[in-house]
């Protein structure tokens, strides 16, 4: 199959959906692939390098599209709220999208580029079983957004991370809470780690306790049982209002001692819980940080804003949004590892198989056939029920 990389349009996003080590892999199973000029060169792959290793280099977005039988991009329609929609006249039936799409968050996206007839497929649906790790790019970025939050709040906070003695007197170290021992969790306290704070951290799922430890951190122990914390995909349950409640009062004390707070707690679907409010900020001393890695949906701190740094009561606090994009370099070395492998599962001798059977296809299979396939799309775009039941082929 001919396989397109058009340049991300989203405006500055510097990722690039395949980088050009990956070309002779994809060459090797009998693919070709077709880069937009200049693709690659805000992640630091100029387009030389993909021609070095087989790639054909095209000089405009449509002459990609065109050529193309399956298109990678980091950022598709849905997941480009800006200039996605603009790809949908590039569409055509049976043409092969991959890439990050936002479907349940932007279900009405996803009908659309369903009328295109194109085969979509959201990397943010898959499925958390072990063969699919190489294919997780969401685990991927979250990786390099924890690595970067740490960064983050370190550039920013008036003291240094580790404990130096010096002739000049010692400095404590500093104290670094994560709240959230996610994928992005734990590479923010080993990050933290390796920078010499000290590193605690909290998670409801009672399974994140030994992972917090491996690390080096410190499990924060709350008297404060979750209802069923976690679900059969390995992902916190949301709770009730009375827990959080409660958990935000039993945390006030460890933030309140806290040099740096990193939030990442998120539940599938929902809007962030409030774990920190305007009043536990305000018990923080003046100079603290906090980096709210769950900004994007609502934020784990009352004060944050999105993609903006404000300051209260001496605290800053940070909302960043797209953390993996300003490591670009490795983002996209990570995500064309997972595109590759997810695309070479999906195509076996020359031939896309759409077999249901297979649990990474049916997790992630958004739209076929002119239609959206996906159960939990369609009852998004469907809330009240009465959608239409599909026939879902097998193979
Ligand atoms: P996530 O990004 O969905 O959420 C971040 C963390 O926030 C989670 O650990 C969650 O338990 C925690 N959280 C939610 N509500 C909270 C609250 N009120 N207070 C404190 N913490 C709260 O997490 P991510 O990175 O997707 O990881 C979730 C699980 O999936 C982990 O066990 C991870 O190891 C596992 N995983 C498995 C993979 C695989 O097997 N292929 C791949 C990636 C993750």
């Amino acid at each position: 199959m001919i396989i397109g990389v058009p340049k991300e349009s989203f405006p500055g996003e510097k990722r690039v959906a395949l980088v050009p080590a990956v070309v002779p892999t994809l060459a090797k199973a009998g693919h070709e692939v077709v880069v937009e000029t200049s693709a690659g060169l805000a992640a630091g792959y100029p387009d030389a390098d993909y021609a070095d290793k087989g790639a054909r280099i095209l000089a405009s977005r449509g002459e990609v599209f065109a050529a193309s039988e399956a298109v990678f991009q980091v950022l598709c329609y849905g997941a480009n709220d800006k200039t996605g929609g603009e790809d949908l006249p590039l569409l055509r039936r049976d043409q092969v999208l991959m890439g990050f799409l936002r479907p349940l968050g932007s279900p009405e996206t996803v009908k659309e580029i369903a009328a295109t007839g194109a085969i979509a497929f959201a990397v943010e649906l898959m499925p958390r079983i072990t063969r699919a790790q190489s294919m997780d790019a969401l685990s991927a970025m979250s990786t390099v957004a924890g690595y970067k939050a740490v960064l983050l709040a370190a550039t920013t906070l008036p003291r240094m991370f580790p404990m130096l003695m010096t002739a000049a007197g010692t400095i404590a170290p500093a104290r670094v809470l994560v709240i959230g021992a996610g994928v992005n969790g734990l590479q923010a306290m080993a990050t933290a780690r390796k920078l010499g704070a000290v590193v605690s951290a909290y998670d409801i799922r009672p399974a994140a306790k030994e992972q917090v430890l491996s690390v080096g951190a410190r499990f924060v122990e709350l008297p404060l049982e979750a209802a069923d914390a976690e679900d059969k995909h390995g992902y916190a349950r949301s709770q009730d209002e009375t827990f959080y409640q409660r958990q935000r009062e039993l945390l006030a004390r460890v933030v309140a001692e806290s040099d740096v707070v990193i939030t990442t707690a998120v539940v599938p679907g929902r809007k962030a819980p409030v774990l920190i409010t305007a009043e536990m900020v305000a018990r923080m001393a003046s100079g603290s940080v906090i980096v709210d890695l769950a900004a994007e949906r609502g934020g784990n701190c009352e004060l944050t804003r999105a993609t903006e740094t404000i300051i209260d009561h001496g605290v800053t606090i940070i909302g960043p949004v797209n953390l993996a994009g300003t490591a670009p370099y490795h983002a996209s070395q990570l995500y064309a590892k997972n595109l590759t492998t997810f695309f070479l599962h999906l195509v076996r001798e020359g031939k896309l198989q759409l077999g249901l059977e297979d649990e990474i296809t049916r997790e992630t299979l958004l739209t076929q056939g002119g239609e959206v396939v996906h159960p939990r799309v369609r009852e998004a775009l469907h809330p009240q029920g009465g959608y239409p039941t599909l026939e879902r082929r097998t193979s």
